[in-house]
This record gives C-alpha cells, sequence and structure tokens, in this order.
C-alpha cells in the first residue's frame, strides 16, 4: 500500500539545538539548508530500533550497507561503485578539506567557481593553500561556466585542485554532461584533480538530469574523487555523515591514509542507521519530497513574478534554494539582510557565497507551505521598505 506523507504539518523546532531555528521572537527562517519536515519514517524506525536496542556501541560499515549504497548509485545514476571505491567520513565540508592534503600542498592554488558555497572559499583559505575564483555567467536565466576563464587561471595560477559543486550551491545548476566533459578536457590538459561535491545529486527536479562526474572520468581516475551524502537528500543533516567515492585503488589508498591522520573514518551509529535505512527504503519519501518541493518552487516563482517582479529569481534544476537578485531594490548587502530581518524572516545574504553574491539573497523553499507563505508574505512587507 502506497503512504502519503505530509509535508503540510508545522513542526515546532524551537530550543531543539537547530542551527535554523535559533530566534527568541517568530522569526521565520528560510536560510541554511535543511528542510522543515520530518525525516522519512523508515529511517526514523531504524532509529528508533536502534535506540530501543540498546547498545550504541563502535560501528563496522556492513555488506548491507556498502549493498545499499552501490544499488542507489548504480540504480539512480549508472554510477558502478564497488565496495573498494567507498570511503566514510563526518561530513562532506571535512572531506572538502581533507582534499587539500590529497591534491596540495600549502600554498598551492585551488579553483572554484563563484558564487559558491561558502565552505568551498573558507576551507582553502583556512587550509593554507590559494584561492582562485572564476565567475560564473549568466544567460538565459541561469548560472554557465566561463571555460575560456576557467582555462586562462588554471594557466597564470598553476592550478592543482578543482572544486566543483554538482548540482550548484547557490544557483541551482545541474552542470550537463557537455559542460562537465568540457571542464574534464580542460583540467586533463593541464593535470588539474577535480573534487565533485555531489551532495545535492538527489534533489535534481523534474526535467533534468544529474550526471556524477566519475561516470565521466575514464582514463583520469586517479585525478578524480566525488563526495555525497544521504543527509540532505533525506533531511537528517544533524546526524552528520558522508561518502568518499573514487575509483582509483591507489587514490583510495592515499585519501584513507590522510583520513587515519585524525581517525576521521568512521560513521556515527546514527549516520550507519539512518544511511543503510534511507538508501535502501528512502526512495519514496523522496520522489514525493521532491513534489512537495517543486510545489512550493512553482509558487515562489509565481509569487514573485506577482508581487515583487522587480527581483530577477533563478529557478534551481535541483534543490531547494533559490537565488534572487535583489538589485533593483538595493546595492546594499547589509540593508537588504536588515530589511528581511525587521519583517521576521531570515535568508541568507548572497554576498557570503562571494563577490558574485552582491545584491543577492538566497531562500530556502523546503517548509511547509503556509509557512512559505507567510515567509513571503513578510518578504514582500520588507521590499515596501527598502
Ligand atoms: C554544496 C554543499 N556541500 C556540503 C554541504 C554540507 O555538507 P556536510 O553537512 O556533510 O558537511 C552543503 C550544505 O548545505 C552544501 O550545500
Amino acid at each position: 500500500m502506497q503512504v502519503s506523507y505530509n509535508f503540510d504539518e508545522v513542526v515546532d523546532r524551537r530550543d531543539t539545538g537547530s542551527l535554523k531555528w535559533h530566534y527568541s521572537d517568530d522569526t521565520i527562517p528560510l536560510w541554511v539548508a535543511d528542510m522543515d519536515f520530518k525525516a522519512a519514517p523508515p529511517i526514523l524506525n531504524a532509529i528508533e530500533q536502534a535506540v530501543q536496542h540498546g547498545i550504541l556501541g563502535y560501528t563496522k560499515p556492513t555488506k548491507a550497507l556498502y549493498d545499499a549504497i552501490i544499488n542507489w548509485h548504480g540504480s539512480r545514476y549508472d554510477l558502478a561503485l564497488n565496495q573498494e571505491n567507498i570511503l566514510f567520513s563526518p561530513g562532506v565540508v571535512p572531506s572538502l578539506a581533507l582534499m587539500m592534503n590529497v591534491f596540495t600542498d600549502i600554498g598551492d592554488a585551488v579553483l572554484v567557481n563563484a558564487p559558491i558555497y561558502t565552505p568551498f572559499m573558507s576551507k582553502v583559505e583556512q587550509n593554507g593553500r590559494t584561492l582562485i575564483t572564476s565567475s560564473l555567467q549568466e544567460s538565459e536565466d541561469k548560472y554557465r561556466l566561463n571555460l575560456v576563464d576557467i582555462e586562462a587561471k588554471i594557466i597564470e595560477h598553476n592550478v592543482k585542485l578543482y572544486l566543483l559543486c554538482n548540482p550548484h550551491n547557490p544557483g541551482g545548476r545541474v552542470w550537463t554532461p557537455d559542460e562537465l566533459n568540457a571542464l574534464l578536457t580542460i583540467c586533463k590538459k593541464h593535470d588539474v584533480a577535480i573534487v565533485s561535491d555531489e551532495i545535492h545529486q538527489d534533489l535534481t527536479l523534474s526535467g533534468h538530469t544529474f550526471t556524477p562526474f566519475l561516470t565521466l572520468a575514464a582514463g583520469y581516475e586517479h585525478k578524480v574523487v566525488s563526495l555525497t551524502s544521504m543527509t540532505k537528500t533525506f533531511n537528517i543533516a544533524g546526524i552528520k555523515g558522508s561518502m568518499i567515492f573514487a575509483k582509483d585503488a591507489a587514490l583510495i589508498q592515499k585519501i584513507s591514509q590522510q583520513q587515519q591522520l585524525n581517525d576521521e573514518y568512521e560513521l556515527n551509529l546514527f549516520a550507519y542507521t539512518a544511511m543503510r535505512s534511507a538508501y535502501s527504503e528512502g526512495s519514496e519519501w523522496l520522489s514525493q519530497a521532491l513534489e512537495y518541493i517543486e510545489g512550493n518552487i512553482n509558487l515562489t516563482m509565481q509569487y514573485f513574478a506577482e508581487h515583487l517582479p522587480k527581483i530577477k529569481v533563478m529557478r534551481p534544476e535541483a534543490s531547494y534554494l533559490i537565488w534572487l537578485d535583489c538589485a533593483a531594490y538595493s546595492q546594499d548587502d547589509q540593508q537588504l539582510y536588515n530589511a528581511l530581518r525587521a519583517a521576521r524572516v531570515e535568508l541568507n545574504a548572497g554576498i557570503k557565497y562571494g563577490e558574485e553574491g552582491h545584491s543577492k539573497m538566497r531562500l530556502n523553499v523546503a517548509c511547509p507551505r503556509a509557512v512559505l507563505v507567510e515567509g513571503l508574505n513578510r518578504i514582500h512587507h520588507a521590499f515596501s521598505t527598502i
């Protein structure tokens, strides 16, 4: 029997240690990337069973876990993995930082496309590498890679590592095989390693097809790693836990050795339990969640067209984050942020994603529709005060 999940349910997240809901007033948080939906019941049941069992000891990945990961990625994305291709990590961001030591030395140049999810920039700089950015170009309401600029920067700065975000946060692009192959050709030509953060992969929306970078990397697998997780997909980000995929045995060994240095290769019991259950029993919840999210995206697009047509809205191809260009209202990033906060709604300031995010805001629409509508009304009010 098909179960129908209720994404309209409003769950009070205050005083739960939630990063998103940290306010002492009734502010609506439409910022950090987690969803205000309860996680899939099969995952919650699996965690409950682990608690009921009563012993929460150390974990070791089992064949059942590997099989669940391998089947999910093989059946959805044609990504052929075996157990030896998979390592575990506490998170995708910790893995991004780890990759600095796998592929580069202190001072080496690392390239990212801005605007970009903030840790892509901060982890490079905090780890003593040189951050090089190539601005994405906007055409037909989408971001595009500037391949000429990317190659020129690689040559000019002797770039050693390229950090790709696919699907892209904050722009929502799902890069096409043509775009990815063009990037691969450039990186191969200049011997640049590629780390692809694919954490938003499962949130690809209708009409778009996600391509794992590793499916294109034959012949260059010693220089390609992908990072992903079940946490974004199934709204269990607080659990922490992720995967590292690489298809070259020597590369996997090198990554594993780096992980041993800080003993950062184990999954906590809840991450193990959630990951296994998510990839074996979560697909129905995910397809219903995506349908709901798509409904929220449509509603938001219509709302802006009707009430705030001067804001340019970038429709995402994946995930629930909508990139808003508010330049028609203000060139002052702090003023934009403050006006929204004064209207008791919080969005991410685009400027945090690089200079390219000037006058932009990032809106998270993964919440019950009633909450979204109230949030949009507050955004509307905020812009009437600027
Ligand atoms: C592109 C991207 N990578 C990584 C993360 C966070 O990953 P983790 O919580 O596994 O460190 C996010 C969260 O929003 C993200 O958008």
